[in-house]
């Protein structure tokens, strides 16, 4: 099948005889020497995304600028390291990842800390570690940090996580996080909430107030949307004034789309999951570059908060960095046909593996033997599991595929590692090229480690 987008957008290369390969790497080879399940990832990629977000931030924006990896969207080590590596922080929402950001070396001063439901036990944890910011999501929150910050005699920073009531274009309701009715996110800009917490801080001397937070979706292309969020915070800036505290820091969260995948649309996410009807993959459309984004926010942040000192300016970007830097390897061990009702492609890894991404959006899936083979007929790709609902893609084209032959699902470093689960089947491993080197960062988990939790008597 003639992909849509050329192999050569995600870094791969087509042998003569239309294998894929990455670096020196046919997948074809990885998948028989690893096994697949396999998530392959292009730490160059990886490394060069990171990078090129960094630089794009810092350039844009006149005042300082400062990126925190959002470790949500994919926490394997070897994918925080690589990252870490390229300079940036990292915000965290869970005791695990603060964790684990310790022990990859990240100084607790470039951590910041996310998440809707904090617990009195993961504060202490965040105070006690020191980390640069915790991110207050609602009032009952604000109390909590500010009592366990005094008990410990200390001031933490903190920046309040804003619900603007904002949606991107395009996007519905309940993907929107800064849309008020759709996510809980956020203190409620619109019923006041904000304004409340402004006024309580007076009275909560464990807590230093640095600014605010937005958080307003993820699979954002247009860097408009983050323009017009940032005009909903303007409000905000002299009603902190107004309370004698400036705004030394603006954190506008991640959501920056990936080029490569497409959420779909509201009428087109209820056609495929009603009817199954997958529109055409559209995904190299129209996608803000990183300069893009980080231009439109600086444009809005110089408008809104200029043109006095302008705060620090604080990025959260995950997909955007991870997407494309990773992919997974499944074989095909089964083909059906039923005469005029379909065809299923029936592979070693399913629901469980790619989790929620495909239910909702666009990735592409490539033939590594054949890649230009070309697409035939729809075909509905499932996975290993005795449950119907164990579907990567219902209806997707695609090209005649044999028993034993070797599929890529594009784009699989963002929240498919990290949502995983084993269904019955073991978690993948997973191996990271660079260039001629190829080496295994997780192992195939073992049917020992699937039940080491369990107790047996
Ligand atoms: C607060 C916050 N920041 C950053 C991110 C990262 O989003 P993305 O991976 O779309 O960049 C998320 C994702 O849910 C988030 O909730």
């Amino acid at each position: 099948m003639k992909p849509i987008v050329h192999p050569g957008a995600w870094g791969l290369h087509v042998k003569a005889a239309g294998e894929l390969a990455l670096g020196n790497h046919g997948l074809t080879g990885l998948a028989r020497r690893y096994g697949t399940p396999l998530h392959v990832i292009n730490e160059k990629r990886l490394m060069k995304s990171a990078a090129a977000f960094r630089e794009a931030a810092e350039r844009s924006y006149p005042g300082p600028a400062s990126v925190y990896y959002a470790m949500k969207c994919n926490s394997v080590p070897a994918v925080v390291d690589a990252v870490l590596r390229t300079g940036p922080g990292l915000e965290v929402m869970t005791e695990y990842e603060l964790v684990l950001a310790i022990k990859l070396g990240c100084p607790p001063e470039k951590i910041i800390v996310n998440g809707p439901c904090k617990t009195g036990p993961f504060l202490e944890k965040c105070i006690d570690a020191r980390v640069r910011l915790v991110i207050v999501d609602s009032i009952s929150e604000l109390l909590m940090l500010d009592s366990l910050s005094r008990a410990r005699g200390c001031r933490r920073g903190v920046l309040l996580r804003v619900n603007p009531d904002f949606i991107p274009r395009g996007m519905n309701r309940g993907t929107a996080t800064g849309s008020r009715r759709g996510c809980a996110f956020g203190l409620d800009l619109k019923a006041g909430e904000v304004g409340r917490a402004l006024s309580l801080l007076a009275g909560l001397p464990g807590l230093n107030f640095q600014g605010f937070h937005v958080h307003i979706g993820t699979g954002i292309r247009y860097p408009g949307d983050y323009a017009r969020a940032l005009r909903c915070l303007e409000p905000l800036h002299q009603a902190a004034s107004a309370h004698g505290y400036p705004v030394r820091l603006l954190d506008v969260g991640g959501g920056f789309a990936s080029p490569m995948t497409r959420e779909l649309g509201t009428r087109e996410f209820l056609l495929y999951q009603a009817f199954g009807r997958l529109p055409e993959n559209r995904a190299a459309q129209e996608c803000g570059t990183p300069g893009a984004f980080a231009s439109a926010v600086t444009d809005a942040v110089v408008k809104h908060f200029g043109p006095g000192e302008l705060p620090e300016l604080l990025f959260e970007p995950g997909r955007c960095i991870a997407s494309a830097a990773q992919f997974l390897l499944l074989t095909v061990h089964h083909v059906k046909e039923r005469p005029g009702v379909g065809r299923w492609l029936i592979a070693d890894g399913g629901l469980s593996t790619v989790t929620l991404p495909t239910f909702y959006e666009h990735h592409e899936v490539l033939l590594c033997n054949d890649v230009c083979r070309p697409g035939s007929s729809r075909a509905t790709i499932i996975g290993p599991a005795c449950f119907a609902g164990d579907v990567i893609y219902r209806n997707k084209l695609m090209p005649e595929v044999h028993p034993g032959e070797v599929i890529a699902v594009m784009d699989s470093g963002a929240y498919f590692t990290a949502m995983e689960s084993s269904f019955g089947f073991p978690h993948p491993a997973i191996v990271a090229v660079n260039g001629a080197t190829c080496r295994l960062v997780r192992t195939r988990e073992t049917f020992d480690e699937m039940v080491s939790r369990d107790v047996f008597d």
